[in-house]
């Protein structure tokens, strides 16, 4: 993931032209009728919208997503001829993108497709390589916008294609795109009745597509262009679609933010969803804090950790911003400041500043002085401003998203034993046995009590956060401000912050010490706070899950016994087993290893797995997830000989 440069325009009567290409980003007598032309009737696509089944989905993906025009007039043919429960993937690579400012001048051209604009431009991202997740109308239409350049971003996509819209400015102006690469990617992508529409007609992109497989046909062209070129991809490759079964739910173990993040997920694809929890309610144990902070520690240097918190931070930030209004509220974006308490992470932020790696407008260096206006409070030091994060009260969070009609929470039901038999799992629990086609563990270090995953080299951390009522002695916070430890503005006019770190304590009691703690750290990073005394404090403690790569666990489970045998190669060469496939336990999932992260990875992992278990277009890139995959223990400990 890294800093991309946004487009650079000039105008031609409301229509954008790009200086490095010199060329429109669309036509100047009609730009709406030619999008309906080329790309909606080439892909025939009001018919294949209005034949769609209820619950079906259907995924278009664009070469160039420019101004978002195609995508503006798409989502209206979507809402007015789809099923009104189907949803519509879009997703569109760019590798210059607009800036906000320029999307809403060229947005002026078309004032009928403005209804979407301000979520649009809500949830616009910074100009960062990756995936970026975007929803609109309850999640009927998803938006994933992929920074950077086409034909690198390609390989990284997992998805099926129904239909492609081909449009990164003419082959003659922009040859490096129409690459071989770019069909052969589309036919990775593409099934049997995938069909794709373009408005260039240029000899090397019909050899192109004819050699990757698809058929061509030439029809007339917009306006002045004689001719357009639409086909389909020839294979036999069906497209898998995996049913939803709403009399049979998908079983979810565990009520805390992995599992409440991943029941919501399914619920709001339609599926109904089972919680098993142990505790009397949702959100009793690491999920259980009034308030946590929404933040992203980013390294100088790019790590698949970094790449998966800056995933994880627009996506979640993304998600608050569709949040309804509530009294109090669940999640701010009221920023946040990473302050600089040692010389060695002064130097880090300002290296963070100079890197390639991130775009001015996810975070800004300030001095004290700036900070201690920002925060509402005095601090002596400088730090890090990010603007777009804020915090979250996971608690209630937790409850909010287990809050829909296709959701059933059964508490105090302690699953102790999983067992498979004909493609469905058993689930028993101390009371009583269920039935699932699909399984979700998400029982943080509980997970490894269970059989199929005691494999998992995973451990608790204790960590103990304070309350303390936000009494008129003390400031008014109005950032999120994080030093050694957190503090989030006052939310039912208390403060939450913390917190403490421990390895190898286990008790559930707070302890003075830790409070102690806690407020020492508070008072060095923002010092008017002196007036906490410790017999006003309360608070509570939880117990983090971490991996030992620090990387959650996402992804369908492995079947330990049968990877050690198909991969024992490995223990003799490293290289080897490249083309084998991991053997799974059919339908059962885990979502767990959270860390002290949880508020931007739980909501990303939870679409990480939801599109696993149906197929559908992936918010991450492919390499990350591999990063998240149950597998990749066994596989490093076959390869360190150490089973
Ligand atoms: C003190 C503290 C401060 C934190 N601060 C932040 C922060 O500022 N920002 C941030 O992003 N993250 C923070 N985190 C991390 C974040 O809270 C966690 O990553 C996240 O809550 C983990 O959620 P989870 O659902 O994986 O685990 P949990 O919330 O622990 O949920 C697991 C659930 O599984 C249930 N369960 C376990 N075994 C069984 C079983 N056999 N049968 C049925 N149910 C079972 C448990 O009862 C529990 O409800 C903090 C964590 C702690 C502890
Ligand atoms: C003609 S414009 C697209 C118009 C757009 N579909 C719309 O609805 O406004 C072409 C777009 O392709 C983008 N582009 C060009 N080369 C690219 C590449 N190699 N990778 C990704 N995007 C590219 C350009 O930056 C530009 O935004």
């Amino acid at each position: 993931m890294q800093r991309i440069k946004s487009a650079s325009l000039r105008w031609d009567q409301g229509v954008p032209i790009s200086n490095k290409f010199d060329d429109f980003y669309f036509n100047s007598d009609g730009g709406v009728d030619e999008s309906n032309h080329v790309f909606i009737q080439g892909n025939q696509l009001v018919d294949r919208f209005k034949a769609l089944m209820p619950k079906d989905s259907f995924v278009i993906a664009e070469t160039g997503f420019g101004t978002g025009l195609n995508f503006l007039i798409t989502r209206q043919h979507w809402l007015a001829h789809a099923p009104d429960d189907a949803t519509l993937h879009f997703i569109s690579f760019e590798k210059y993108p607009l800036s906000a400012e320029d999307m809403m001048h060229a947005w002026q051209s078309w004032p009928h497709l403005n209804d979407c604009n301000t979520a649009l431009l809500q949830q616009y991202p910074p100009a960062t390589e990756g995936f970026h997740s975007l929803s609109f109308d309850q999640g009927k239409v998803k938006l994933t916008l992929i920074f950077g350049d086409l034909l690198e971003q390609l390989p990284r996509l997992e998805a099926m294609i129904d239909a492609w819209y081909l449009d990164g400015f003419s082959p003659s102006k922009n040859p490096d795109m129409w690459q071989s690469e770019l069909y052969q990617q589309m036919a990775r992508l593409s099934h049997s009745k995938t069909s794709f529409a373009t408005f260039t007609v240029a000899r090397q992109v019909r050899d192109g597509l004819q050699t990757a497989g698809f058929s061509l046909t030439k029809r007339s062209g917009f306006g002045n262009k004689r001719e357009m070129l639409i086909g389909q991809y020839l294979t036999h490759k069906a497209k898998i679609s995996v049913e939803l079964c709403p009399d049979l739910p998908v079983i979810i173990i565990g009520a805390g933010l992995a599992g409440a993040c991943t029941a919501r997920a399914l619920a709001d694809q339609g599926q109904s969803v089972l919680v098993l929890e142990s505790n009397p309610k949702a959100a009793q144990e690491g999920s259980g804090n009034p308030q946590g902070a929404l933040y992203a520690k980013l390294a100088v240097k790019p790590s698949p950790e970094t790449a998966l918190h800056l995933h994880g931070l627009l996506y979640s930030a993304n998600q608050i911003k569709q949040l309804p209004v509530q009294d109090p509220p669940l999640a701010s974006l009221c920023g946040v400041l990473q302050l600089a308490l040692s010389d060695k992470e002064r130097e880090r932020q300002t290296q963070l500043c100079k890197s390639e790696l991130y775009p001015n407008s996810l975070f800004q260096l300030v001095g004290a002085a700036e900070a201690s206006q920002l925060s509402g409070t005095e601090t002596p030091h400088s730090g890090l401003f990010f603007p777009n994060a804020g915090w979250v009260a996971p608690a209630d969070y937790c409850h909010y998203l287990l809050d829909h009609p296709l959701i059933k929470c059964h508490f105090n039901q302690s699953v102790t034993h999983l067992q498979q038999q004909d493609n469905r799992w058993t689930v028993t629990t101390d009371k009583r046995q269920y039935h699932a086609e699909y399984v979700v563990i998400c029982t943080a270090a509980d997970a490894r009590k269970l059989e199929q995953l005691d494999h998992l080299p995973t451990k608790p951390i204790r960590g103990q956060t304070t309350q303390v009522s936000a009494t008129d002695n003390l400031p008014a916070l109005k950032t999120v401000v994080c030093g050694e430890g957190y503090i989030s503005p006052a939310r039912q006019q208390s403060y939450c912050f913390g917190a403490t770190f421990d390895l190898h304590y286990h008790e559930r009691e707070c302890r003075d010490s830790d409070h102690l703690k806690n407020i020492d750290q508070l008072i060095k990073t923002l010092p008017k706070f002196a007036e906490i005394k410790l017999n006003h404090c309360s608070g509570r403690t939880g117990f983090r899950c971490s991996t030992s790569d620090y990387l959650p666990i996402v992804g369908e489970v492995a079947n330990f016994s049968e990877t050690v045998k198909r991969f024992e190669n490995l223990r003799y060469d490293a290289q080897s087993c490249q083309h084998l496939s991991v053997p799974r336990l059919k339908g059962l999932f885990v979502n767990i290893g959270h860390g002290s992260k949880g508020l931007i990875t739980c909501p990303i992992s939870a679409g990480v797995l939801v599109t696993m278990m149906f197929n559908q277009p992936n918010p991450l890139p492919k390499d990350l997830i591999e990063r998240l995959d149950p597998a990749r223990f066994i596989l490093r400990d076959l390869t360190r000989r150490r089973i």
